[in-house]
């Protein structure tokens, strides 16, 4: 008996690893998935640190891990915190009313760029930190794959077994270091608008696109904080790792081919139990009750309802006054509500909505949505229909995601000053059963899905932290040329061959003709 439970507690700290979660503080939804990462392996009983430097600090004082008890965090220099506030500030309002390809987005990348090598310095000048981190001697280490600091961070601490992850569903960069299939022939590009049905045009963009902003970016390197502070290159260590953990998941996402490496754990975040059994508190509870549907409408944290050009509120707002009978909750972030919708007696405006309780609560009727990617994974899990309206970002190819389990209809930005539109996709929504149906189909195969994205990551998890580097894993297609990859020199050998066997059957057929002493008259045959 005795000799058992001691096995036991010994199998159970052999398989307890040490994990350091790496997670700059630069956005919410990014730390958010982070936290959760670091949560669901602390819960696995495992040994979890969660070292978070501060970029913005307006959300430093936010907790966001639950369970995972090691935290640190490190203070910016001033000049992170003033990048950090340019973050916030990096004027994102304007995409309410322009174009967002990645173009546009150029100069929020150079922010981002700025700030992790400033960040990379703030590392470098806290080295008595990062010593007692090494002396944690850490299994493996778990980051955001476009954090570039992680990278002199792991050689310093001499980590070898790395895991990095995306919170975007696709990531074309890490797929190229890692040597997976692209296909932008029907993948669209991660910043897309594009479906997997794509015109010629659109395939030219979508394969055009990656490659050309690859080519403008900075080379992606680092100088070592160690002696002698050599240069080093990230891809080369990216495709070091044992694997990936990416924010997407097959049963919603586009099918596309991937490889063993790539880990989809899309929806980790998404607890459907614990969001069920969650209520709502009794001020919530009695805007439900107030008219027989509700419809929620929210932007997100970064595009603000409140920095929407004014017609197209005033659009919303007596659009929203024509359904009398549907109550709209609206997270809106200031109080002057009474320039554009005076009298409108079914809108309940909120600074702040308890999103996933009102998600999960059977009295909601449809979620008007920007897009981004929690809410689409929030909303499909929890299966309401969904009005999508994306505004910049991976937004747009989350809509399009979604959109193809039927159970959304869509909206242009630029729609949203068109009463006439807006009608429509309230009427549809509200009354068209086939959308809720829709989506309570996908989110009962969510919920049944044969491995939960929690176990996807505990396992991989687990297996790297135990094997290390994984090279047969390691796909030698990321070693070829362009040619031999793609087999152009086989199909131009193949075609060449053909054309000379086309040839010489030619040459011979004609040299039979010759000999042969039959003249081919064409002989007229009675038809009756
Ligand atoms: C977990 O990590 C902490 C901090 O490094 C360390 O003090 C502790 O001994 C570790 N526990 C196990 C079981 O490895
Ligand atoms: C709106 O008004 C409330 C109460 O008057 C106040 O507490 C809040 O700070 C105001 N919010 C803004 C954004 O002005
Ligand atoms: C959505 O509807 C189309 C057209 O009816 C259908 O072909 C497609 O299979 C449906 N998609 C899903 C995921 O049910």
């Amino acid at each position: 008996m005795k000799l058992t439970v001691l096995l036991l507690s010994f199998v159970q700290l052999a398989f307890s690893y040490n994990f350091l979660v790496f997670c700059p503080l630069f956005g919410h939804s990014h730390t958010t998935y982070f936290a959760k990462i670091a949560d669901t392996l602390t819960d696995a009983g495992h040994n979890v640190t969660f070292f978070t430097p501060t970029i913005i600090q307006r959300f430093s004082k936010h907790n966001y891990v639950k369970s995972t008890k090691n935290v640190i965090h490190l203070e910016p220099s001033e000049k992170l915190a003033i990048l950090g506030d340019k973050f916030e500030e990096g004027d994102t309002s304007k995409f309410w009313i322009s174009d967002s390809t990645v173009f546009e987005m150029l100069p929020m990348i150079d922010t981002f760029n700025k700030a992790f090598e400033e960040q990379t310095a703030v590392l470098g000048r806290n080295l008595e930190l990062l010593d007692e981190l090494k002396a944690m001697n850490f299994d493996v280490m778990i980051f955001e794959s476009f954090v570039d600091p992680a990278y002199p961070l792991l050689d310093y601490l001499q980590i070898k077994t790395i895991l990095p992850a995306t919170s975007i569903a696709f990531d074309e960069m890490l797929s190229y270091s890692i040597g997976e299939p692209i296909m932008t022939s029907a993948v669209p590009a991660p910043m897309s608008a594009f479906t997997d049905q794509m015109t010629f045009m659109e395939r030219i963009v979508n394969t055009v696109t990656s490659p050309l902003l690859y080519l403008i970016m900075p080379k992606r390197q680092f100088k070592s904080l160690r002696f002698p502070h050599s240069t080093i290159e990230i891809s080369s260590q990216e495709s070091m790792s044992s694997f990936v953990f990416t924010n997407s998941n097959p049963y919603l996402d586009y099918a596309r081919p991937t490889i063993e490496k790539n880990v989809q754990i899309g929806g980790i975040s998404v607890d459907v139990d614990q969001l069920k059994s969650q209520k709502v508190n009794q001020e919530w509870d009695e805007i439900l009750n107030l008219r027989t549907k509700t419809i929620l409408v929210s932007f997100g944290s970064i595009m603000l309802s409140k920095d929407m050009p004014l017609e197209n509120r005033i659009a919303l707002a007596s659009t929203m006054k024509q359904f009398p009978e549907v109550t709209f909750i609206w997270k809106y972030e200031s109080n002057d509500t009474d320039s554009f919708a005076k009298g409108v007696e079914n809108i309940h405006f909120s600074n702040w909505i308890p999103q996933t309780a009102l998600l999960a609560d059977s009295r909601l009727s449809a979620f008007f949505t920007h897009a981004g990617l929690g809410s689409i994974n929030e909303v499909s899990y929890l299966g309401k229909p969904t009005i999508l309206c994306p505004i910049f970002a991976d937004q747009m190819r989350n809509a399009q995601m979604l959109a193809r389990h039927n159970g959304s209809v869509e909206i242009s930005k630029y729609d949203l000053g068109q009463s006439q539109k807006l009608q429509e996709v309230f009427k549809k929504i509200l009354f068209d059963q086939s959308y809720t149906t829709a989506s309570e189909n996908l989110a009962l195969q969510l919920a049944n899905q044969p491995v939960k994205p929690k176990e996807l990551l505990v396992r991989h998890a687990e297996f790297a932290a135990r094997f290390g580097r994984l090279p047969s894993l390691d796909p030698y297609s990321r070693h070829m040329s362009f040619i031999s990859y793609f087999l152009i020199d086989v199909a131009a050998t193949i075609f060449l061959i053909s054309l000379l066997m086309f040839y010489v059957f030619f040459r011979i057929a004609k040299q039979l003709i010759n000999y042969l002493p039959i003249t081919l008259s064409p002989v007229k045959h009675k038809t009756n």
